[in-house]
């Protein structure tokens, strides 16, 4: 039932794709080589290709003239009187009998505007059709950009046994901008390994330890009591210096391998990691958990590297590094001998560079730790770590803000404390079965509750991915289910409006045959065209700078321009239903492409 009859099985099998070619590149591609036969033997020509910024008068446009005219200016090279001759010339070296421009233009000062063919159109449009058995689209065409071959992703990342054990809304924010970057990069082709540095490992440890060693606490305790327990051994930790002193000795002994603390620790990780998985299942993510300790052994021999490359440096008893006109060190060792977050981090980077072999190595955090990351970064980047025979390794640090609440303060409950995930993802879907209660429906109760469920959860993730993740955002159930907004609920409501149209269709083809069977007569089918052959180009952007939002701001351009499609142009019974059908077909690939980077399940009936 789930499934439509018309998605393609090798679609929802393995969705994941190699995509087109992305359309820029095959538009900078031609205008290089126009370049070279202008300009013979320049190589270092760049043509920067982008949307047309008013549709009236083309798809794309190329912005290049002006600056390489003024580079040759420059030179001394007067063959050209200004900016627009040169983009005639480069018009006039691109062969007429093309099948890719109905029209180029030059336009003001020397912008060359693109209008492509319809034969084009149909043509990109159509290749979300031309999908293998294993769901890859069958293109010799790749994203030329990207060098990167595996993808170490490093994000979700909560802590155990602290406060806020219970992970609380800033992981979730990594979580799910985490989880989207990865499946970005699995869509161009990047192997990634997802890892959640989960927090296992700190001082947090020795207090809960050594309060637990007083109190003797049994080991089947809940991640209620740990939160409450660690709550009390902070107290004693803040007022009582002998405990103080013993709290900080059980770090260390629990750091050089000491066989009880090493239980007791085993212990209490589990109770958190049982809480952890259930928000993963909920969120539908799959990460390997490879926390903090996982790197304890590597740490001696990474700081001793540091040492000797004289990158690390004693300093009032701690191991510091200093960086370029820096004077805060980053600490790598502490004065009392034992390791911390740095530490950790030095040894999980060079782990992940060597062991791993990765050649590009993101962070997902909050932008708070971007000075740490830094740190880090031009650590391992002095020590030589990120040289390579065939391109160096690349790092990232892909910050967030904070979550706030819709009183403009962080986000919090009623009575201070940080809200649960559990009961905050829980809430949005109750408050989508009401919803979908409250309108007319051919649902069952069963139904009902199924589509609730991944509607609230899609809310969730997509209110988060679609503001620019370096800005806070305002958490508010309201704006997230609005059904008329910029929202989950509006994309799964129009992917469920055109898979029921779909269902009624009299075209019982399930794919078009030749560019022949899209018609795009019609400026709405020309604008949906346009919009369903850009998505290469937004998934590389998305890769290029890390901004999911891009990819959201594009899925809801693709509901708004079939909307309007839908809108006016005439699908069942019409004169072109079988071309029309298809485009709506169209869409509805590229829709649920675009869902499962954002990681929404589709639905197809509501
Ligand atoms: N556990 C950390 C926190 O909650 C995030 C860890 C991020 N990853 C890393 N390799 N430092 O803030």
């Amino acid at each position: 039932r789930k499934y439509h009859p018309r998605a393609r099985f090798s679609e929802i099998a393995a969705p994941v794709s190699t995509g087109g070619d992305s359309l820029r590149s095959t538009m900078k591609l031609m205008f290089s080589q126009a370049g070279n036969v202008v300009f013979p033997g320049e190589s270092s020509l760049d043509f920067e290709i982008a949307e047309c910024s008013n549709r009236a008068l083309g798809d794309y446009q190329c912005n290049s003239a002006m600056k390489i005219f003024a580079e040759l200016k420059d030179r001394g090279d007067t063959r050209f009187k200004n900016p627009r001759s040169l983009a005639e010339a480069i018009i006039q070296a691109i062969p007429a009998e093309n099948s890719f421009f109905e029209k180029l233009a030059v336009a003001g000062p020397g912008f060359i505007n693109i209008t492509f063919s319809r034969e084009f159109l149909a043509q990109e449009a159509l290749r979300v059709f031309h999908c293998s058995a294993d769901g890859t689209f069958e293109t010799t065409r790749k994203f030329r950009k990207l060098t990167a071959k595996r993808a170490v992703v490093d994000y979700s990342s909560p802590n155990i046994a602290k406060e806020m054990q219970e992970m609380h809304v800033g992981h979730l924010r990594s979580t799910i901008i985490g989880e989207t970057i990865c499946r970005a990069l699995e869509f161009v082709g990047v192997e990634v390994i997802r890892l959640n540095h989960v927090g296992d490992w700190g001082t947090q440890f020795g207090m809960l330890l050594a309060h637990l060693e007083d109190i003797s606490e049994s080991s089947d305790f809940e991640v209620k009591n740990l939160q409450e327990l660690y709550k009390q051994s902070k107290i004693r930790f803040d007022s009582d210096e002998d405990f103080k002193k013993r709290a900080r000795a059980a770090v260390v002994h629990l750091q050089a391998g000491d066989k009880h603390l090493k239980e007791k620790w085993t212990d209490i990780c589990e109770v958190s990691r049982q809480d952890f998985e259930e928000i993963y299942r909920l969120l539908d993510v799959h990460i390997l958990e490879r926390g903090e300790s996982y790197y304890n052994y590597l740490i001696p021999d990474v700081l001793s590297e540091l040492i000797e490359k004289e990158i690390a440096v004693q300093s009032d008893g701690a191991l510091c590094i200093f960086a370029d006109g820096s004077d805060s060190p980053l600490i790598c060792r502490k004065s009392n001998g034992s390791f911390n977050y740095a530490s950790t981090d030095l040894a999980a980077l060079w782990q992940r560079i060597s062991d791993l072999c990765a050649d590009w190595i993101i962070y997902v955090t909050d932008v708070g730790q971007k000075k740490h990351f830094d740190a880090i970064f031009d650590a391992a980047s002095r020590a030589g770590w990120l040289k390579r025979e065939n391109g160096n390794v690349s790092l990232d640090h892909v910050g967030f803000g904070l979550v706030m609440g819709v009183d403009g303060k962080r986000f919090r409950t009623r009575s201070g404390d940080t809200v649960p995930l559990k009961s905050l993802l829980r809430e949005a879907q109750s408050r989508c079965l009401d919803s979908l209660r409250g309108r007319e429906s051919t649902l069952s109760d069963d139904e009902l509750e199924d589509a609730s469920r991944i509607m609230g959860v899609a809310a969730v993730k997509y209110a988060d991915l679609h503001n620019n993740r370096l800005t806070n955002y305002t958490f508010s159930y309201e704006r997230m289910l609005d059904l008329k907004g910029n929202t989950a609920v509006y994309l799964l409501y129009t992917h469920a409006r055109i898979s029921s149209l779909l269902e009624r269709a009299h075209t019982q083809d399930l794919e078009p045959l030749s560019i022949n069977d899209l018609v795009l007569k019609d400026e709405f089918e020309r604008v949906l065209a346009l919009t369903i052959m850009k998505f290469p180009d937004v998934v590389e952007s998305v890769v290029q700078d890390l901004l999911p939002s891009r990819l959201c701001d594009y899925t809801y351009s693709l509901c708004v321009t079939f909307n309007e499609f839908y809108g006016s142009c005439k699908v069942l019974g019409g004169e072109q239903e079988r071309s029309r059908t298809f485009l709506c077909q169209a869409t509805a690939i590229s829709l649920r492409q675009c869902f499962h980077i954002l990681g929404i399940e589709p639905l197809y009936r509501l």
